[in-house]
């Protein structure tokens, strides 16, 4: 059912809270241009993410420490073009929020001047809690992430699982608080084990959103490009694929090759 009738009624900070609380989940996906950031949010997703996962999807990078904060805006200003009914949440970049309190906060308003985003995401706990306290302040909207944080890449060595051993879970669990404390209007975890993730949602009021992260927490975010079956060599378990838009563009570009070839196409009701 397409949402784009009449009467768009802009999800908010509000209506995700409100969502926790009445038991909907809340679906969210990344989206990193005008055209594709359209269907996703006629479809009626909840969140749309325009993610520093732009910095592999978008741009061929290996992690996602590579993308600017220049680079971020002008996908963002794209999404925000697009979107009608979504709360638009854009990522703060690596190096735009880890120095300075004031760097952090001038990048956060950058991101919400420019883009006209509803909200900034950050990864981390303690480490970045006066900077993201800060950002708050500033009227801005902070979605947590917790759990396997690709911009810390360097320092895991790998993209396994996250938090299985005791210490890390307790420390998991503290960050999660901490966030929700400082105001966060919602936090996402990613791949860490489904009972510690239910734990985090049941105990919290804020709402957590997973990714590989199980059913138990409050709404599910994908990478668009992975669900519907775009990116190549990305398959894990937590991936639900709903389409294999690789397989039907391949098909439907060498079609086109194959008519311009034959001089199939252009035919007469196709000119001038
Ligand atoms: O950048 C991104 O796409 C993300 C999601 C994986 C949550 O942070």
């Amino acid at each position: 059912m397409s949402v784009h009738t009449e009467n768009i009624r802009k999800v908010t900070v509000r209506s995700l809270a409100d969502m926790k609380r009445r038991g909907e989940k809340i679906s969210m996906l990344t989206a990193y241009d005008y055209t594709t950031a359209g269907i996703v949010d006629e479809a009626g997703t909840d969140v749309i993410l325009v993610g520093d996962s732009a910095a592999n999807v978008i741009c061929g990078h290996a992690t996602t420490l590579p993308i600017t904060l220049d680079q971020m805006i002008f996908l963002g200003q794209a999404v925000c073009r697009a979107v009608k009914r979504a709360f638009v949440v854009v990522d703060m970049p690596f190096g735009s929020y880890q120095t300075q309190p004031a760097e952090a906060v001038a990048s956060a308003i950058r991101i919400m001047k420019e883009t006209r985003a509803d909200a900034v995401k950050m990864e981390g706990g303690e480490e970045i809690i006066d900077s993201l306290r800060r950002i708050l302040d500033a009227g801005i909207p902070v979605f947590g992430h917790l759990g396997l944080m690709p911009q810390s890449i360097n320092k895991y060595g790998s993209f396994a699982l996250r938090a299985k051993e005791e210490a890390e879970a307790e420390k998991l669990m503290r960050d999660a608080r901490l966030l929700a404390e400082a105001g966060c209007c919602a936090i996402v975890l990613e791949k860490i084990p489904a009972v510690l993730a239910a734990q985090v949602a049941s105990e919290l009021t804020v709402p957590i959103i997973g990714i590989g992260a199980g059913a138990g927490v409050d709404g599910q975010v994908l990478v668009s490009h992975d669900m519907l079956g775009l990116s190549r060599d990305f398959a894990p378990k937590f991936l639900r694929r709903y389409a294999d838009l690789q397989k039907l563009m391949n098909e439907a570009i060498k079609s086109y090759v194959s008519d311009v070839k034959t001089g199939d196409f252009p035919n007469e009701n196709e000119q001038y």
